[in-house]
């Protein structure tokens, strides 16, 4: 019998190498070779190009562009992370723990695309097609548009686009499709590096706008080689926690817009429902007249969200205390505290200290720094916080409270929720004319913000 030959792979970069090595010497990172069938491709078409067509070099005032025709899938949130619908031709990669909803979210979508008269191709290599239609059952009046695959050769999979042509494609998951001429098992390195490609192909050379789902690893990355991230247009992360019903939907690379924006969802008996108004959901649980606890107005993309910030301040016998930051980032955390220490003259150091954004969120500004000082110190002093304020402002090192971008619309988030009083750096309140229904207290260090927020 004739030896199997394997080849090493980086499950990073996708470096290939004969033999095994500790350190991949693509990308520097250690214990990444995988070891795999070798790969051996039969057919050409790796090497043709995207479009397989010759293509002269052209002058660029001459290429005709107008504004790229996005496809909207209905579904706002959606279309709002992936910069305003779906580019035909793109190639658009969503990853997410199992069992978060990526084919559900996939399937509706399919679903209302479909509706809207294009035609929708969702190929599903882990259900068979009675599963799928059972899951689709629950989503609502279903398009005669929609058709299903129930397939996970590669091969079968072109022929079926090929005899199709749809406008819109599906494929669910990256990891299940193999393609025959490569020997290793579907999900391994090789695989999902040359399915990707064949989809890239398809995506790009007929002009089929195609998401692939993927699975992520136990460290939450999507399972594969990093190259498959740089090899599509948008990675969109779907993320939740389980024992929650909402999910969050984020770009965290999208080449027809920014990846600032998130859209969110809540998972319902029939399918996903969009999120319009995401404070609201955020703002649900929250206690009021409490310490530790304010509401913060936080820009998301291009949207303002409010969300609760709380802290719980307890004392330790401990030589190191505690430093736990959720939601945001700890050396911001740290910051916050030794301004705490030293500008506020309170004594941290043998206490506890627990940050947490409420509902999961994560907010990544410095947007929120006051607030997350304001709840410290309500913690530390037991001092309630009045429930209907809202406090802003970036928290310099000497202790002063710097501008903010876009004040003015979280200044009219506030008000629209009912919030009677804003707490917001000064330097912030030029070149607007704040609503009369919410009282503004502008700000200029955080011995003012504790001041008049205590
Ligand atoms: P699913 O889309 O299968 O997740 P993924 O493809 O990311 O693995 O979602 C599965 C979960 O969603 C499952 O726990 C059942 C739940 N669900 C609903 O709550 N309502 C529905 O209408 C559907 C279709 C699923
Ligand atoms: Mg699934």
């Amino acid at each position: 019998m004739a030896k199997v030959k394997t080849k090493f792979y980086c499950t990073e970069c996708g470096y290939e190498s004969p033999k095994w090595m500790g350190k991949c010497p693509g990308c520097n990172e250690w214990n990444t070779m995988v070891e795999e069938k070798e790969t051996i491709i039969k057919t050409a078409g790796v090497q043709s190009s995207l479009t397989q067509t010759k293509e002269k070099p052209q002058a660029i005032i001459h290429i005709e562009s107008g504004q790229e025709p996005r496809l909207s899938t209905t579904f706002g949130e959606l279309d709002r992370v992936l910069g305003g619908g779906i580019v035909p031709g793109s190639l658009i990669l969503v990853g997410g723990d199992p069992g978060i909803g990526k084919s559900t979210l996939l399937l509706q979508s399919s679903n209302a695309l479909a509706g809207t008269g294009l035609k929708v191709l969702y190929v599903s290599g882990e259900e068979s097609l009675r599963q799928t239609k059972l899951r689709a059952n629950r989503l609502g009046k279903l398009s005669e548009q929609l058709f299903v695959l129930s397939e996970t050769n590669l091969q079968y999979i072109e022929e079926a686009i090929d005899l199709m042509k749809p406008d819109f494609l599906v494929i669910d998951s990256i990891q299940t499709v193999y393609q025959p001429s490569v020997e290793s098992a579907p999900g391994s390195v090789s695989q999902v590096r040359e399915c990707t490609s064949a989809f890239m192909r398809i995506a790009k050379g007929r002009g089929i706008a195609t998401v692939l789902v993927g699975h992520v690893t136990k460290e939450g990355a999507i399972a594969g080689p990093r190259m498959l991230e740089h090899m599509v247009d948008c990675v969109l992360y779907f993320e939740g926690e389980r024992h929650h019903s909402y999910r969050i939907l984020r770009a965290v690379k999208n080449r027809f817009g920014s990846t600032n924006e998130m859209g969110i969802f809540e998972m319902m008996e029939s399918g996903l429902r969009e999120v319009k108004n995401p404070s609201e959901l955020f703002l649900q649980e929250r206690p009021l007249g409490v310490s530790g606890s304010i509401v913060v107005a936080s820009m998301e993309g291009t949207r303002p969200v409010l969300v609760e910030m709380q802290a719980l301040v307890a004392a330790t016998n401990f030589p190191s205390p505690r430093r736990t930051a959720t939601g945001i980032d700890h050396h911001r955390l740290a910051l916050i505290i030794a301004v705490l220490e030293k500008r506020m003259g309170m004594f941290l150091q043998n206490q506890d200290a627990y940050v947490n954004v409420a509902g999961g969120m994560r907010l990544d500004e410095p947007a929120v720094d006051l607030a997350i000082a304001v709840a410290i110190a309500s913690s530390f002093r037991d001092m309630p916080t009045q429930p209907f304020d809202v406090v802003l402002g970036e928290v310099g090192l000497t202790g002063e409270v710097r501008a903010v971008s876009r004040a003015e619309q979280r200044v009219k988030e506030a008000e629209k929720l009912g919030f009677k009083r804003i707490i917001m750096p000064e330097s912030s309140l030029r070149g607007w004319t704040p609503p009369k229904q919410i009282e503004i207290i502008g700000v200029q260090t955080v011995a003012e913000a504790l001041t008049a927020a205590l």
